[in-house]
C-alpha cells in the first residue's frame, strides 16, 4: 500500500472502479493468531479467492474485509483511500456489497421487495415508506421495483419474484440473496461461501454467475469448494493457520507444494474439502 494514498477520510461516492487492499492484517481472539499479516489486492474486474484449510483464518479475514472486525494490525484500502475504521453499514456507500454464509432474506417480503432492500440505503425514504404503508413517490417506488426486477431478470430468476422466501428451495434463496447484494451495483463483491449447500449444477451455474459479474464489478471470494475456486478464480490467496502461503492463479496455486501439504494435512481432521492435488 503507497503511504502517500492513505487518508482517513470516508470516500463520498462509490469510485468507477478500484483496487481493494488489504495490507498486513493481523486478528487475535485471546491468544489465538487467527490472522497473522495477511495482504492481498482484489483488481477491478477480478474474481479474487480466498482458500485454506478449516480454521485457516478465511471468515476472519472476510469479516475484516467487510467491517464487522476491526483487525489489530494493518489496514484496509479502497479506492486509494485507507479505511481508517471500515465498518458494516458504511459498505453500501463505499460501493461494497457482500453476501453471508446464511441467506438472512425477509420472510414476509416477497423475492422483488426483498431484492429492493438491496436499494434501501441508496433511497432510504421511498424504500420505508413503501414498506411502512406511508405516502411515496409511485415513480420513486417503480424505478425501485424496476431495478430490482433488472437484477433478478440478470440472475434468471424472474419467475420468483412473486414468491416468498420460505416456499422457495435453498438454491433459489441463495439467488435472492445475490440479487440483493448485487442490485445497487456495487464495484466489489464479498462472497462468504456462496457454494456451500449447492449440488454440483448448481455450483456450475453460480460459478458462470460469478464470471458473468466481473463485467461490472470485482469479486472477493471465500470458499471451500476447490473445484469452483479454480474454475472462476484469477487469483488466489491461499491461507493456512493465519498465514499467506500462496497466491497466485489458479494453475500456480494448485502445483504449489506449501499448499497440497497444508491440504494434506487437513485432509486427516476433514472430509468436507477435496484435496488440492486431486483437483
Ligand atoms: N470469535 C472468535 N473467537 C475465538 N476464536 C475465533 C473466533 N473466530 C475465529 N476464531 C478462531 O480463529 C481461527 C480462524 O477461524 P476462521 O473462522 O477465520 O477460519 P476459517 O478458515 O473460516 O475456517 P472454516 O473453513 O472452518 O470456516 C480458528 O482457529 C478459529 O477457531
Ligand atoms: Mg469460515
Amino acid at each position: 500500500m503507497s503511504e502517500t494514498s492513505a487518508s482517513a477520510e470516508p470516500v463520498a461516492t462509490a469510485p468507477a472502479s478500484a483496487d481493494f487492499v488489504a495490507s498486513d492484517v493481523s486478528v487475535s481472539f485471546g491468544g489465538l493468531v487467527a490472522l497473522n499479516s495477511v495482504s492481498l489486492r482484489v483488481t477491478p474486474g477480478q474474481v479474487h479467492g480466498v482458500i485454506g484449510p478449516n480454521g485457516a483464518g478465511k471468515t476472519t479475514l472476510f469479516n475484516v474485509c467487510c467491517g464487522f472486525i476491526n483487525p489489530d494490525r494493518g489496514a484496509i484500502e479502497w479506492a486509494g483511500r485507507r479505511q481508517a475504521r471500515l465498518r458494516t453499514h458504511h459498505l453500501a456507500g463505499l460501493g461494497i456489497a457482500r453476501t453471508l454464509q446464511g441467506v438472512g432474506l425477509f420472510n414476509g417480503m416477497t423475492v422483488l421487495e426483498n431484492v429492493m432492500t438491496g436499494l434501501a440505503e441508496q433511497s432510504r425514504a421511498g424504500f420505508w415508506s413503501a414498506a411502512f404503508g406511508l405516502p411515496r413517490s409511485d415513480r420513486d417506488e417503480r424505478a425501485l421495483r424496476e431495478r430490482a426486477w433488472t437484477t433478478l431478470e440478470r440472475l434468471g430468476a424472474t419467475a420468483l419474484a412473486d414468491r416468498y422466501p420460505p416456499t422457495l428451495p435453498y438454491p433459489d434463496q441463495k439467488r435472492v440473496a445475490l440479487a440483493r447484494a448485487i442490485v445497487a451495483e456495487p464495484k466489489l463483491l464479498l462472497l462468504d461461501e456462496p457454494a456451500a449447500g449447492l449440488s454440483e449444477e448448481e455450483m456450475n451455474e453460480l460459478g458462470d454467475t460469478v464470471r458473468s459479474l466481473t463485467e461490472d464489478m470485482s469479486i472477493m471470494l471465500v470458499e471451500h469448494h476447490m473445484d469452483l475456486v479454480m474454475r472462476v478464480c484469477d487469483v488466489i490467496t491461499v491461507l493456512d493457520f493465519g498465514q499467506v502461503i500462496a497466491s497466485g492463479t489458479p494453475d500456480e496455486v494448485r502445483d504449489d507444494p506449501a499448499v497440497i501439504a497444508a491440504y494434506l494435512g487437513a485432509e486427516v481432521d476433514s472430509h468436507d474439502q477435496t484435496p488440492i492435488g486431486k483437483v
